[in-house]
Order: C-alpha cells, then sequence, then structure tokens
C-alpha cells in the first residue's frame, strides 16, 4: 500500500540515518562492515553531500583516518591494517575529493600502485592476488584522473581491454564472455569516458537493453529475470545519462520506487521507530547506507529538486568535478 506523502524525498530522515550509522561505534554493522569501510564511508558521505548535509560528519578524524587506510606502497586498504586494493585506494581518493584534500597524498605513490596492478593486455588486477574485473579498470582510471595522473598507465590498452568485455547486446561482463550486468556497464562506460573512448559503445543497442531493466514496479533489475533493486538505479542511469539517453526509461516510476524504499519510521506512542530514515534495495526491506547513497544519487541523476546534481561517470558531486577540473586546469 502506498501511504500518503510517501513520495516525499525524506532528506533529513536519511542524513540523520548515515549521521547516526557512523557514529554508532558499537553497533553489529560497525564490526561486519570493517573490511569495506572506506567504501562506507564514500558512500555515506556523498549521500550527505548530495543533501547538502556533508558538515553533519567531522571532516578533521574522516581525513586522519582515511590517510592512515594508505600503505607505503601507495595503495589503502578498506579499513586500517587491511590490504591495499584498488577498490579502497578510489573509495579513499574519493572522500580526500570530497573534503578537497587530495593534495595530503603522495600522487606519485599512488600512481605507481595502479599502474603496477596493469597486465600486458591492459585490464587491471584489482591487488597483488591478481583478480581481473572492470570494475578495477574502472577503479584504476578514476583515481588516476583524480590525481591528474591518466599518464602512468596505457589508457588506451586499458580501453581495448573493456571493450573486449562487450557483449552480442551491448552490455559488458567482468571479463571477456562473462555475461552483461548493470553494474559492469556502469565500471565499463565510465572507464571507456574516462579515456575518452565512447565511441567504443554501441549506445543504441546497450540503451535498449538498459531501458529493458526497468521492471513493472518502476525499478530497474542488472539483468533479465532478476528482481528490482535500487542501487540499479545508479548502476543502469549513469551510463543511459553518459549516453545521453536517460530519456528512454520512465523517470516517474523509477523516482516513485526509490521513494517507496524509503524507512520513514512510524511513530509509536512518544518513541520514533528507529528504522527512521535511510532507503532499502526493495520496499519495506531492512535499510543501508549503500542503497541510502545509490537511491538519492538516482533521484539527484534525474534532476529532483533538493539534491545537488552528481557526475555520472566519477559519482561525485558536479560541484566537486568543476573543482578538480579547474585545479588541474591550473597544473595542480
Ligand atoms: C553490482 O554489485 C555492482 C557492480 C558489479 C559494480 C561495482 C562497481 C564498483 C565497485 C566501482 C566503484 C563504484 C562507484 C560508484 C564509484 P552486486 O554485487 O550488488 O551485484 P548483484 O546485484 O548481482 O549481487
Ligand atoms: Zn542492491
Amino acid at each position: 500500500m502506498v501511504h500518503p506523502g510517501r513520495r516525499e524525498l525524506l532528506g533529513d530522515l536519511h542524513a540523520s540515518y548515515i549521521t547516526a550509522f557512523s557514529e554508532n561505534k558499537t553497533s553489529f554493522e560497525f564490526y561486519a562492515t570493517e573490511h569495506f569501510r572506506v567504501s562506507g564511508v564514500y558512500w555515506g558521505l556523498s549521500a550527505l553531500h548530495l543533501l547538502g548535509q556533508a558538515d553533519r560528519l567531522d571532516r578533521t578524524s574522516i581525513v586522519a583516518w582515511v590517510l592512515s587506510c594508505q600503505h607505503e606502497g601507495g595503495g589503502f586498504g578498506g579499513s586500517e591494517r587491511h590490504d591495499a586494493h584498488l577498490l579502497y585506494t578510489l573509495s579513499a581518493l574519493q572522500i580526500l575529493a570530497l573534503y578537497d584534500e587530495l593534495h595530503r597524498v603522495d600522487a606519485d605513490a599512488v600512481a605507481r600502485y595502479v599502474a603496477s596492478l596493469q597486465q600486458p593486455d591492459g585490464s587491471f588486477w584489482g591487488d597483488l592476488w591478481g583478480e581481473t574485473d572492470t570494475r578495477f579498470s574502472y577503479c584504476a582510471l578514476s583515481a588516476l584522473w583524480l590525481l591528474n595522473r591518466l599518464d602512468a598507465v596505457d589508457v588506451q590498452a586499458a580501453a581495448r581491454y573493456v571493450a573486449s568485455c562487450k557483449n552480442f547486446d551491448g552490455g559488458f561482463g567482468c571479463t571477456p564472455g562473462n555475461e552483461s550486468h548493470a553494474g559492469q556497464v556502469f565500471t565499463c562506460v565510465a572507464a571507456l569516458d574516462i579515456a575518452g573512448r565512447l565511441d567504443l559503445v554501441d549506445a543504441d543497442l546497450l540503451c535498449w537493453w538498459l531501458c529493458e531493466r526497468q521492471t513493472k514496479s518502476g525499478g530497474l533489475n542488472g539483468r533479465p529475470e532478476k528482481l528490482q533493486d535500487v542501487c540499479y538505479s545508479w548502476w543502469c542511469l549513469s551510463a543511459l545519462s553518459i549516453l545521453g539517453r536517460l530519456h528512454w526509461i520512465d523517470q516517474q516510476a523509477l523516482a516513485d520506487f526509490i521513494l517507496e524504499c524509503q524507512a520513514r519510521g512510524v511513530q509509536l506512542w512518544a518513541h520514533a521507530d528507529e528504522e527512521a530514515g535511510g532507503i532499502s534495495d526493495r520496499p519495506e526491506d531492512q535499510v543501508d547506507v549503500y542503497h541510502t547513497f545509490f537511491g538519492i544519487a538516482g533521484l539527484s541523476l534525474m534532476g529532483r529538486a533538493g539534491l545537488q546534481p552528481i557526475d555520472p561517470t566519477f559519482a561525485l558531486p558536479v560541484e566537486v568535478m568543476q573543482r578538480l577540473r579547474q585545479q588541474h586546469q591550473q597544473g595542480q
């Protein structure tokens, strides 16, 4: 049942949910998410930034903590003392970019770390253990772009490898021959955009496949026959946005689906339900910071009033990207 007024964006409740989640250092979720905490902080901080409430988190302690996750070799782990990985290296740089603190890292060391993971076929390992995935191609190119150090790797070889993961349906998979998946579509289209090689995308074919991801619920799934899930509002929409075809899906129906996944909390006697705020993957499910960010990011891509616009390629606020472009032009 759709409750009256359910279709509003509950921005203040989401900001409170993210802040409370970040400050509660004794919860089960806090311990369960330790190995990818740097990414969790990027999702929470980005969501707050889009809501215009980034100052609800403590900048000084977050920046010091992120820097403490860096290894001598240049890469960042998902938390203090965790092994370096490209996924967390990108998230760490995104947090520093949000706070305009990228100058605090040794860009040469990070660039050397990223370059050390590129393989002769242009692909990237996620870390020294050798898993290859187009997610890591994106992380490598995005991280180097943020540092203005794309010259540290063979960008054209990286683009050729990503293109070799393209399938008959226009979509992309993790490695050549792997099935198309909307998450990989984001990483591949965004990586090709950073590489200046969007010409390698079959835009009409791919965007048709992406439109087919919208189900009767209004939400999007990540592959045929899968359930709709709020995070695919980002993985699919970002690619449609990069390729200039956002209008190919029913945006109103998608926005309604995302807003239905908000936990609004029930006022029981004098106590508000502790589940107030946050967005889940599907209506009535448990909320988490990941789906809260990607729900808000999807709404931002669709131009929702009250949200800062987000860049579809870098998954950072447009305002932050404009500042970085200016700094790069000034040679910083
Ligand atoms: C779906 O994952 C999503 C992906 C495969 C893409 C992940 C991309 C990155 C980690 C790169 C960094 C991203 C940003 C926004 C900066 P899933 O495991 O939920 O897929 P499932 O729904 O099939 O389980
Ligand atoms: Zn999801």
